[in-house]
C-alpha cells in the first residue's frame, strides 16, 4: 500500500486565502489591521525559525505581527511583567499574544504563560482557555492540535467510532488533542487512547490505532510494525537530526516504511506544521473580532 499524502502545506494556503479576505473585512471595519505580538527569548535556532513562519505567514494574510526578542538570560519576574506590559496594550493593541516555546530554564514557564491575558491568547495555553477546552465550550485551540483535527476534518477522515490513539500527553499537543477528537462533532466523537512515556509496550496501543498520532519529538519512533495496514497516521513531530553527514528535518514516524503500511499519512515538513501557523492566525482574527465586540 502507498499512503495517500495529507498535504499540509496545500492545506494552509486555501486556509490563508479565506483568512486575507476575512482580514480585509476586519480591517474595513475596524480601520486597523489584527495585531500579533511573539516573544522570543534566547536564540535557539528552531524557535526563531518557527517564529519568522509565523510572522511572514501574518504578513501573507494582512495580520500585523511584531517579533520582540528577549535575552536568554531574562529573569520569570521580567518576562511575567513584560507579558502583562504587552497585555496592556502599552507597546501598541495587541489582539494576539504568544510566547514562544520553549523558554530557558531559569523561567518558570507556567507563571509566564498564566500572564497571558486570556482574551488575547491565542496558543490557548492558559489555564481558563484550557479549562473551557475540556468542558467542550473552546475559546482558542492550541494551534497544532487545531491543526491536526482541520486536517482529519478537509481529507474527510471519519473519526466518529473510531480509536485514536496520540503518542505524547504534552498540554501543547497530546492533551488538548485527545479533548478534540473525544469531543462531541465534526473531527470528534472518537474513542481515545493517550499514551506516554511510561505506557509499557507502544506497539500494543499503536496496533489498534484506526487513526495514530505521533506527538513526542523521537524521531522516527513508529516503525512500519507498529501501524494497522489502512491506518491514518499523522506526524506532528519535527526533529532535526545528522544522517549521512547532513542535516534533516524528520518526523516522530519513520515516513518511507510506514507509507507502505499505512492509508494515509502527514509528511514533514510539508504536514502538520504549516496547519499550526494557519491555526494561530485564525485564532488571532477571532482575538482581534472578540475585542472590537466588546
Ligand atoms: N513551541 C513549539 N510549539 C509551540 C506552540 O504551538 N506555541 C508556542 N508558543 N511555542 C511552541
Amino acid at each position: 500500500m502507498t499512503a495517500r499524502r495529507l498535504d499540509g502545506r496545500e492545506l494552509a494556503s486555501r486556509i490563508e486565502v479565506d483568512l486575507a479576505g476575512r482580514v480585509a473585512g476586519f480591517v474595513r471595519s475596524a480601520g486597523r489591521p489584527p495585531r500579533l505580538v511573539v516573544v522570543l527569548v534566547g536564540d535557539v535556532a528552531a524557535s526563531a525559525s518557527y517564529v519568522k513562519s509565523k510572522a511572514a505567514a501574518a504578513g501573507r494574510v494582512g495580520i500585523d505581527a511584531e517579533v520582540i526578542p528577549v535575552s536568554a538570560s531574562v529573569t520569570t519576574a521580567q518576562l511575567v511583567n513584560l507579558v502583562a506590559a504587552i497585555g496592556r496594550d502599552e507597546q501598541g493593541p495587541a489582539d494576539g499574544i504568544l510566547v514562544q516555546l520553549p523558554l530557558p530554564d531559569q523561567v518558570n514557564a507556567v507563571a509566564v504563560l498564566d500572564a497571558v491575558p486570556p482574551a488575547q491568547d491565542v496558543d490557548g495555553f492558559h489555564p481558563e482557555n484550557a479549562g473551557l477546552l475540556s468542558q467542550g465550550r473552546p475559546r482558542f485551540i492550541p494551534c497544532t492540535a487545531a491543526g491536526v483535527q482541520r486536517m482529519l476534518i478537509d481529507a474527510e477522515i471519519e473519526t466518529a467510532g473510531r480509536h485514536a490513539v496520540i503518542v505524547g500527553r504534552s498540554d501543547i499537543v497530546g492533551k488538548p488533542l485527545a479533548l478534540l477528537l473525544a469531543g462531541r462533532g465534526p473531527g470528534g466523537d472518537a474513542t481515545v487512547t493517550l499514551c506516554h512515556s511510561r505506557s509499557g509496550d507502544l506497539a500494543t496501543w499503536t496496533r489498534q490505532a484506526d487513526i495514530l498520532v505521533a506527538a513526542v519529538g523521537r524521531p522516527r519512533l513508529i516503525t512500519a510494525d507498529m501501524v494497522k495496514p489502512g491506518a491514518v497516521v499523522i506526524d506532528v513531530g519535527i526533529n532535526r537530526i545528522e544522517e549521512q553527514g547532513r542535516s534533516r528535518l524528520v518526523g516522530d514516524v519513520d515516513h518511507d516504511a510506514v507509507a507502505d503500511v499505512a492509508g494515509a499519512l502527514s509528511p514533514v515538513p510539508g504536514g502538520v506544521g504549516p496547519l499550526t501557523v494557519a491555526m494561530l492566525l485564525e485564532n488571532t482574527l477571532q482575538a482581534a473580532l472578540a475585542r472590537k465586540s466588546r
